[in-house]
């Protein structure tokens, strides 16, 4: 059974979904206790200009919130992320009040209360009694099941879940749940709501607990059963090789205790293994210190705690899967977003392998009988895309990046993926080719993933077969008889605009840019960035030295003066419409690209060379500059290919390099010497 199919009908990018209705211009959230200011300032952060009402029954709790608000905006405008004008205009339109009446034009409510159903019951009452029929209403509960809390609406229909975390103001997942009362287009729209304000909504089943606190309640209060044989410290400790911060940790965070005990009571009705721990009613706080502090744990104990862990993440997956709670890959991502996962558990089940999971799982059952075990093959809890939405609209397949966090920046494995994807596809005769295309608003792709950089830097033969492994996708699509579109959503930088240029079309939105920052980072771009542009849009040119020696971005009209874009279109479902399109257009008309050499100008860059106010590596400008006019000068494309892996091998044993590329990981500027 396809279960991401049934939980995503619609498509799996929420922003190919073409709204049903606008943006809201007025929201209220309902609740000033803990999370329901913060989700309230995501709220106004993505959408500066509505009117927000925060409302609760507690004058103190508002009071708090206001002071709270002030101080995230004054970080934020510190910290510089944020600008004055941006930070005040937050500030304003937010109405702290105790009277519902208020509200009666909000076309989003959400609430944010204590999780008791009556009271829950008693707020929408009241809600629906002030505001229009088809406002939108939600509740941010994390355990309880939507027909429990909206069985006594009049218009359910408006009515979903729609599930925040911990900091909800920047955390980027939202859990939106899908049940059976509430309308698809009240779902579709909150679906690509979120996704439009900056964060990235998940569709989940509607089962108590939803997907992602099934596992952090089990996670948490399995850990608590582990205490008569060991520390909490110690616990958190061994817990740390898969979690930034270990679950005792992260309780007295969150005031965790009585939330275990209540969401657990609530699993209890799917099995009495649900249990919670006895001692959750009675710590306040758990002796649990900093993460990354030294915690002595004996080696057996160690490996005992690491197992039981594992097997209750384990077998809550397994479960969650089985279940078609959640998808695969929500499930191994949310993980990540949501829960401070170093990796996935799906990723943890890879890298261990499966007769380890298997074990892992049979020893967890013996120790805590009653959970839920594997019904399915374990490769098939393996058999998804990490990082990648494969949507298929009129025959097209369109391939979304997905890792929002890191402006889709691309590592080997999402490079592997889009591989696999086109390779999949390719020979099924009803598809008509590719479209890609980044997730979210922003970005397209910030680039190759610079975390990776450092593992080649000084060692020429391992540079150049880094470019040359890096560039599998590319050569495939040089060959490929149905056509790939890049839909470009934002920013395309360096190695993302090294597939896009590839690709065997372009369309852009209108915020669509285009940049190798490489030479900002001492490097080139070496994945085909010195080569391919001047040999498919020759008129472009001038632009391209200066592109790639000094790093200058071009926006989607230069891209389409030059011939690079084809189309600039306003707002995504026009892109993913027009990448479509051209995939059409392009069928049985791919232009390859030709050998040959090319005419390319002179160079006229500014001594010393600057981008912006970064003064470049003169070094690595004159590497960069040569290894364009040699790729200009190869007989054969494949030759020039090869001159452009050698380029970037060079540059990666400079100094130019090595200080760029620590600069950025840093966060600090480069000063280049040479
Ligand atoms: N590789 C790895 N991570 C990247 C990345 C890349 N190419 N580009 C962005 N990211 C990560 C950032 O490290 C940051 O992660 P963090 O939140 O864990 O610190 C996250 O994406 C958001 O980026 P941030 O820099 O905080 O956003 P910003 O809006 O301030 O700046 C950019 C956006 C694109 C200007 C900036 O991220 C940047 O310069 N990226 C590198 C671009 C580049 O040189 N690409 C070419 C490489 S081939």
């Amino acid at each position: 059974m396809d279960y991401a199919r049934k939980l995503y009908p619609s498509g799996f990018n929420p922003l190919f979904l073409k709204p049903s209705r606008p943006l809201p211009k007025e929201v209220a959230v309902i609740g000033a206790g803990t999370i329901g200011p913060d989700i309230g300032y995501y709220l106004k952060s993505a959408l500066p200009g509505i009117k927000l009402y925060l409302v609760d029954v507690v004058e103190a709790a508002l009071k708090n919130a206001q002071k709270r608000y002030d101080e995230y905006a004054s970080k934020a405008v510190q910290k510089k992320k944020m600008k004055e004008d941006k930070a005040k205009e937050i500030l304003q339109n937010i109405v702290y009040t105790m009277d519902y009446s208020r509200i009666g034009n909000c076309d989003l409510v959400i609430e944010a209360a204590t999780e008791n159903i009556p009271l829950k019951q008693k707020i929408f009452e009241t809600v629906e009694g002030v505001v229009p029929a088809d406002t939108i209403i939600t509740s941010n509960t994390s355990s309880i099941p939507a027909d429990r809390i909206f069985n006594k609406m009049n218009h359910p229909e408006r009515a979903t879940i729609t599930h925040f975390f911990a900091p909800a103001w920047r955390s980027l997942p939202v859990e939106v749940i899908r049940w059976e009362k509430a309308s698809r287009d009240t779902v579709d729209y909150l679906f690509w709501f979120f996704a439009q304000t900056g964060k990235v909504p998940i569709i989940t089943d509607n089962v108590l607990c939803f997907m992602l606190d099934r596992i952090f309640d089990n996670w948490c209060n399995d850990a608590a059963y582990l205490l008569p044989y060991a520390h909490a410290a110690q616990i958190d400790k061994v817990a740390e090789e898969f979690v930034f911060a270990g679950p005792f940790y992260v309780l007295n965070m969150a005031n965790g205790n009585p939330i275990i005990t209540e969401t657990n009571t609530l699993q209890m009705e799917e099995g009495a293994c649900y249990k919670p721990a006895a001692i959750f009613p009675s710590v306040d706080r758990w002796l649990a210190p900093r993460p990354g502090s030294k915690v002595a744990v004996p080696d057996d104990l160690k490996k005992w705690i690491r197992e039981r862990m594992l097997g209750i993440l384990f077998s809550q997956s397994f479960d969650i899967i089985d279940r078609g709670i959640g998808a695969k890959a929500d499930l191994n991502y949310g993980c990540q977003i949501a829960l401070g996962f170093r990796k996935g558990p799906l990723d943890i089940m890879r890298d261990i392998g499966e007769a380890e999971v298997m074990r892992v799982v049979k020893t967890f059952d013996q120790e805590r009988p009653g959970f839920p075990l594997p019904k399915a093959s374990y490769e098939s809890y393996q058999d998804f895309k990490r990082f990648l939405l494969v949507d298929e609209i009129n025959g097209v397949v369109v391939i979304t990046l997905r890792r929002p966090e890191a402006l889709n920046a691309i590592s080997d494995e999402i490079n592997n993926e889009i591989l696999s994807v086109l390779k999949e596809n390719t020979d099924r005769p009803e598809v008509k080719g590719f479209v890609i295309t980044g997730y979210g608003t922003r970005a397209f792709s910030a680039g190759a993933d610079i975390g990776k950089f450092p593992q080649t830097l000084g060692n020429f033969e391992a540079a150049a077969q880094y470019a040359r492994d890096c560039a599998e996708v590319q050569l495939f699509m040089d060959k490929m008889d149905k056509p790939v579109v890049a839909g470009i959503n934002g920013m395309a930088l360096g190695g993302g605009f090294e597939i896009a240029l590839r690709c065997h079309g372009m369309v852009a939105a209108k915020n669509a840019f285009f940049q190798f920052p490489e030479i900002t980072l001492g490097i080139l771009p070496g994945i085909g960035g010195c080569i391919v542009p001047y040999r498919k849009w020759p008129r472009g040119a001038k632009l391209f030295h200066e592109m790639i020696c000094v790093a200058r971005p071009i926006n989607a009209k230069e891209a389409l003066d030059i011939g690079m874009v084809s189309k600039v279109v306003d707002n995504i479902p026009d892109l993913v419409a027009a990448a479509v399109e051209e995939v059409k257009k392009l069928q049985g008309k791919i232009r390859r690209i030709p050998d040959g050499t090319v005419e390319i100008p002179d160079f006229t860059l500014p001594d010393p060379p600057v981008a912006g106010k970064q003064t470049l590596s003169k070094e690595a400008v004159s590497i960069t500059m040569k290894t364009i006019q040699a790729g200009a000068g190869a007989a054969t494309f494949a030759e020039a290919l090869e001159i452009g892996y050698n380029g970037s091998a060079e540059i990666a044993c400079t100094d130019a390099a090595r200080e760029g590329i620590s600069a950025f990981l840093e966060k600090r500027r480069p000063e280049f010497k040479k």
